[in-house]
């Protein structure tokens, strides 16, 4: 155990699919989390960046069976913010220190959402320059799209493929949602030049530690620069989440198997950025420390109004919904310092993998 940490420790890539599974299915963690903390402050040192999460509105084109936010699910009510709204909200994240920002909405393939960000995006760099780093998370989009955005000033895209596996991607989406294209897509972030960022969720019914491992295999495979990965947590209004409801004990495995994650995603890639994810402190108060722990350096702060923030309940029990940014700022302020790290006030924190020469 000790001689496969060290391993892989000393250098990216050195883990073998059975190894990655063997991790992922420890069950003392101590030694597993310890080891990929000491690989995130060889490249990254005590800090955490922070991305102002702006939820731009929940219409969706998508049908997803597990998410909350799908077309179907006539419970939700929709929203759209106006672009005076996101940069009121860009704007609070800037001169509050975060030195990036994420938009993210549910997917809508449109020539009018696709001036609309595009017109956020001029509106932003004009005024913050390169000085806020822009993130976008908007789903499947044509190449021309994707360049449009990109010469309108975003320079990041999270596009989580959600799983490596084609077959329990099937199972989880309606048959009009297709794997090669979403994987296409990252694919297409990718060579335009954005930093990419992709992840899938964990502990997906039917869904194995063989599977994980690919998982982690395909984000080296993919060249990544970003990770975001979380539990999947049910949600009553969807195919996938009606009527389940975790009992505690199934929460603490979950959070358990999703710290692995991190922690064998961190061994494997090293020098990317790696979110904790607020879906982690839906399972238990502290999750996100407990993410940073294991060897995540990026958390993504809610700046969205309190208001709109019940109707983007992708899960359940998501956290700071009735918190406005204020108050979440100072909570993950103390959260941070409560596991002695501190946060990198006003900088971009752009990946170090997509700089670095290992780059292929
Ligand atoms: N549980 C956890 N994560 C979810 N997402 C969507 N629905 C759920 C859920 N029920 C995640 C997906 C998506 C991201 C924005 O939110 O991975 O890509
Ligand atoms: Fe929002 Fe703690 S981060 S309440």
């Amino acid at each position: 155990m000790t001689e496969l940490l060290t391993r892989a420790m000393a250098a990216p890539y050195q883990l073998t699919h059975e190894e990655r599974v063997g991790l992922l299915g420890l069950e003392e963690t101590s030694e597993l989390f310890s080891a990929a903390y000491q690989v995130k402050l060889h490249y990254i040192g005590k800090k955490v960046s922070l991305r102002g999460l702006i939820e731009l509105g929940n219409f969706c084109a998508k049908d997803c069976f597990y998410c909350g936010i799908r077309k179907s699910n006539d419970e939700v009510k929709r929203y759209r913010l106006l672009a005076d709204d996101v940069l009121r909200m860009a704007q609070w994240s800037f001169e509050h220190g975060y030195g990036s920002i994420v938009l993210q909405s549910g997917e809508i393939e449109s020539e009018e959402n696709t001036a609309f960000i595009e017109s956020v995006l001029h509106q932003l760099h004009e005024r913050f320059g390169d000085r806020l780093g822009i993130t976008l998370c908007l789903g499947e989009q044509t190449e021309e799209v994707y360049r449009r955005w990109l010469e309108a000033g975003a320079h990041r895209y999270l596009l989580r493929l959600e799983t490596s596996s084609s077959e329990l991607y099937a199972r989880l989406h309606p048959q009009d949602h297709l794997f090669k294209r979403r994987k296409a897509c990252i694919q297409t972030l990718r060579r335009l030049g954005y930093q990419t960022g992709s992840g899938v969720m964990i502990g997906l019914p039917g869904q194995t530690l063989e599977n994980l491992s690919q998982d982690i295999e395909c984000f080296r495979e993919l060249d990544l620069d970003m990770i975001g990965m979380g539990p999947y947590l049910p949600h009553h209004g969807t195919p996938l989440g009606k009527g389940v409801t975790l009992s505690a004990e199934e929460s603490d495995k979950l959070l358990k198997l999703a710290l692995k994650m991190i922690a064998v995603t961190r061994l494997y890639l090293h020098d990317v950025n790696i979110a904790s994810t607020t879906a982690l402190q839906a399972l238990a108060d502290n999750g996100r420390e407990q993410g940073l722990l294991a060897g995540a350096n990026v958390i993504m702060p809610n700046v969205t109004d309190t208001e709109y923030r019940k109707h983007y309940q992708l899960y359940e029990n998501k956290p700071c919904m009735d918190e406005n940014s204020t108050q979440c700022r100072s909570c993950l302020h103390a959260r941070v310092l409560s596991v002695g790290e501190d946060i990198l006030w006003g900088e971009r924190g752009d990946s170090k993998h997509f700089f670095s020469k290992d780059k292929v």
